[in-house]
């Protein structure tokens, strides 16, 4: 990864490639970059005056400048309207710019970093979600920036690639608290670009055992336990419905456990589950060919639970976090199961499987119920449940559904700061009744004509749930992306480990004041 680093140099005299200045909709420039004009002739004033550059989110401009300014470029990056701005839109200004600068082949970027007085425009939409200014350009520069490349051969293709982030402090004051947020973000950042990367291996490197070792080996570096279930394990523990789907596979499937113990010795903690399919090919009910090599990405929710709690270890977050991946592949094979199936999952409920390709909602059947052995504050999973959430929502956002409305409240205002929207799907009890069958306790589909394919699926799960608080994300539309984004490439989006942690650490701060109660 790419790092960043706070200078303690003034806009005029600092050398770099490029000096990207954010800028708001406004008629005239204003602020630093009025300052900045006056240095260089009115140019910029005319910049604005004859539209070419407007501050409208996301526009950019490259100029290449000259004396007195010690840099090579300057780009202005807009902001949109000053009232509108949030802090999503400030990540993406700073990712929109990294990338223009790389596609044009810079190496160096320099962001200015306005000083609280003179950025007020930029930070009140800030300042209201409690983002830090520095943190959100970090986070934005660097996650644009990230590439897959683990099979590219490096010498066959003339790649330009930003090699150095600076962030410029404007006050000699501003340094010591620019440096923890830069931290801040890039840990972020790691975890989410290891999400992706996890997410972007095909399947014949990541199988679920890859999955365990990679999560043993972030273990090792951030101070968190680990356990793996094997498939004996699974078998004494009676987790049928997980064993069901795994049958068809010669790859043996895996029960994952990675445990944060940031909290006090008897916190309740709050468990992350996510769906590990490392390929669904449908099993038996076999998808069409089309689009099937994107099913490598079923491991999404997993991926993002190992990122999630690699994040919390690293910024020592006070809280208990368990995360559990029930990892399998999902294949057609002669040893697979058939629709018409009947799995007994580790609760002891019955699953009529009458489509082999709802395998998502097994694997985290058994999930679900090893959980509550944990006495959970709240359980929240992610998955790459449903091909119907897209048709609901899209690619703008995961649904959430689940039993405790304060739950899903908080998880969406989490979202709409970072960037990662959530909507709510309700479960009402006649989409809990469409999953049960005639001849066992439950089916894993709902009878043709029911619809809301998302809902089904979450009403199955609730099926699990024991009782505590739990959530259900649903990621099949946000995980992998079509085009590239502002701060996201083409492919794993690494949806859900910034919202999680933001999430965790409000979490973190009200169990502090409910101790402080006491
Ligand atoms: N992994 C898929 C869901 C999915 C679809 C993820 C598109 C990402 C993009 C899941 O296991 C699945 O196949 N679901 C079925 C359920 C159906 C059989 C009730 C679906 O959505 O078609
Ligand atoms: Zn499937
Ligand atoms: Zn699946």
């Amino acid at each position: 990864m790419i790092k960043a680093t706070v200078k303690d140099e003034r806009l005029l005299t600092h050398k770099t490639e490029c000096l990207i200045l954010f800028s708001i909709e406004e008629k005239n420039p204003s602020g630093k970059l009025a300052e900045l004009d006056t240095k260089l002739k009115g140019i910029i004033k005319s910049l604005f005056k004859n539209k070419r550059f407007e501050g409208k989110l996301n526009q950019t401009l490259l100029l290449n400048v000259a004396k007195p300014i010690q840099a090579d470029h300057l780009l202005l990056v807009g902001l949109g309207k000053g009232i509108e701005i949030t802090a999503d839109k400030l990540r993406q200004a700073a990712g929109t710019a990294a990338k223009y600068a790389e596609k044009s082949g810079l190496e160096t970027i320099s962001f200015h970093v306005p000083a609280d007085d003179a950025g007020k425009a930029i930070y009140a939409g800030l300042v209201k979600s409690d983002e830090n200014f520095v943190q959100t350009v970090v986070e934005g520069g660097l996650l644009s920036l990230h590439h897959f490349d683990d099979y590219k051969q490096p010498a066959k293709e003339k790649t330009s690639r930003i090699k150095q982030i600076f962030l410029l402090a404007n006050l000699k004051s501003q340094v010591v608290s620019m440096r923890s947020a830069v931290s801040r973000g890039q840990k972020l950042v790691s975890a989410v670009t290891a999400s992706r990367d996890l997410i972007s291996q095909p399947s014949n490197t990541a199988t679920p055992s890859y999955l365990a070792d990679k999560a043993r080996e972030f273990a090792k570096s951030f101070g968190m336990t680990c356990k793996v279930l094997t498939t004996n394990d699974m078998k004494r523990l009676g987790m049928g419905a997980l064993l069901g789907v795994a049958k068809g596979s010669e790859e043996p499937p895996a029960f994952i456990i990675l445990e944060h113990h940031g909290g006090t010795k008897d916190d309740p903690p709050i468990v992350i589950i996510g769906k590990g399919i490392t390929f669904d090919t449908g099993g038996i009910s076999l998808k069409p060919p089309p689009n099937m090599d994107e099913m490598k990405m079923d491991m999404s929710g997993g991926s993002i639970t190992i990122g999630t709690l690699t994040a919390a270890a690293s910024l020592k977050i006070p809280l208990n976090v368990i995360g559990i991946i029930p990892a399998s592949e999902n294949m057609p094979s002669g040893t697979a199961i058939k629709p018409g199936d009947i799995l007994t999952s580790m609760s002891g409920k019955t699953i009529e499987v009458l489509n082999t390709d709802a395998e998502g909602r097994l694997v985290l059947a058994d999930a679900l119920t090893y959980a509550a052995r944990y006495n959970p504050k709240a359980v929240i999973d992610l998955a790459t449940l449903t091909g119907a959430v897209i048709v609901a929502l899209g690619h703008q956002a995961a649904a959430v559904l689940g039993n405790n409305d304060a739950l899903i409240a908080h998880l969406q205002q989490c979202g709409e700061v970072t960037g990662e929207r959530l909507w709510p799907l309700p479960i009402w009890p006649e989409h809990e009744k469409a999953v049960k069958s005639d001849i066992a306790d439950l089916k894993n589909i709902a009878s043709p004509g029911v619809g809301a394919g998302t809902i089904t699926a979450g009403a199955f799960l609730k099926a699990f749930v024991e009782d505590y608080p739990w959530c259900h994300l649903d990621i099949a539309g946000t995980s992998w992306s079509g085009e590239e984004k502002p701060y996201t490439p083409k492919g794993a989006s690494g949806f859900g480990v910034r919202l999680l942690i933001r999430f965790l650490e409000q979490e973190a701060k009200k169990t502090s004041l409910q101790k402080n109660d006491k």
